[in-house]
């Protein structure tokens, strides 16, 4: 069946990737953007342009609750891959309020489902950004449209970073580097979503087909990079002391602090879903 779905966040690397995906899947869609041009450009880390592909354009600002007034009228679904990662904003603002008006405006709409992309073990985070997508995912699981929850592992786009940071010889990990981690593609993760979007209610925790520890994945740039690795390996006490540095330096450096460090102490593997390895797309890069 062929639905119209108001996606939300349509011009990340993730929201791009869905929008495509929907079309794949014979749906049509409504992207809330900021900037209908910025969209129809080519996104970062190879995900698709817009143009073509968008059936309703609504320019939305978050920070106005009243300019998503109707963003949610005649459509089946809601899909929201909304959420500050390198945004100058505050997470609390897009992440828990943008993404809650957007849902009290599905609920006036009776929307069929809002499918929600958080991140794996938002639970127990303690920066902002987990802090804010947790608070949402218990409140859209309390709403009263069928709440589907995808909680994913890392981007093939954010390991980039790792890869960027051994071309200049520097790795990082925690203690040993032993937790694990299965990063997805985002075009695996958005056929995901378009499948279980027209569904039921749920949650799901997912990555990509390849689990590894953080110190296999240095090692994986590292050898990409072709250079001699230089591994920094934080103990508990420095992690600590740099998060403490962070606090009380700026409510920002306190998010990316905990949000980065927390990430590479803890074990982020989902159910492993699609068939992208990260190695190939490293080395297509
Ligand atoms: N990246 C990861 O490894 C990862 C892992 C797990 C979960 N997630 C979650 O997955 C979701 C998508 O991630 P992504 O990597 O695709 O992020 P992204 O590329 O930064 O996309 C985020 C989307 O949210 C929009 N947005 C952010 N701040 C905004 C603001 N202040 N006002 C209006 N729009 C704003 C962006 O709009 P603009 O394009 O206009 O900036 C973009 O459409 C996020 O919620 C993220 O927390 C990410």
């Amino acid at each position: 069946m062929r639905h119209l779905v108001t996606v939300a966040g349509a011009t990340g690397y993730l929201g791009r990737h869905i929008v495509a995906a929907l079309v794949e899947g014979g749906h049509s869609v409504r992207a809330l953007v900021r900037s209908r041009a910025s969209a129809e450009q080519p996104g970062s880390f190879g995900a698709p342009s817009l143009e073509g592909l968008v059936a309703q354009w609504r320019i939305v600002d978050y920070a106005l609750p009243s300019s998503l007034r109707d963003a949610c009228a005649d459509t089946d679904r809601v899909i929201s891959a909304l959420g500050v990662t390198r945004q100058k904003a505050s997470p609390w603002d897009i992440d828990f309020l943008g993404n809650l008006h957007l849902l009290e405006d599905a609920e006036r709409h009776e929307v069929s489902s809002f499918l929600y992309v958080n991140v794996i073990h938002s639970d127990t985070g303690t920066s902002l950004t987990t802090r804010s997508k947790h608070a949402f995912s218990q409140v859209l699981k309390r709403s009263l449209v069928a709440a589907q929850i995808v909680n994913p592992s890392g981007y093939f786009s954010d390991i980039t970073d790792f890869l960027l940071m051994a071309e200049k010889g520097l790795g990082l990990t925690i203690g040993d580097g032993a937790a694990k981690l299965n990063p997805v593609h985002g075009a695996d993760l958005a056929e995901f979503i378009v499948a279980k979007c027209t569904g039921p209610a749920g949650a799901w925790n997912v990555g990509g087909p390849d689990i590894m520890s953080y110190q296999e994945l240095e090692q994986l740039v590292f050898a990409i990079a072709d250079r001699r690795a230089h591994i920094l390996r934080l103990g508990p006490r420095t992690v600590r002391a740099l998060i403490g540095i962070a606090d009380h330096s700026s409510p920002q450096a306190s998010n990316l602090a905990r949000f980065f460090l927390e990430g590479l102490g803890q074990e982020a593997v989902g159910t492993p879903i699609g068939t992208r390895h990260l190695e190939a797309y490293l080395r297509s890069l």
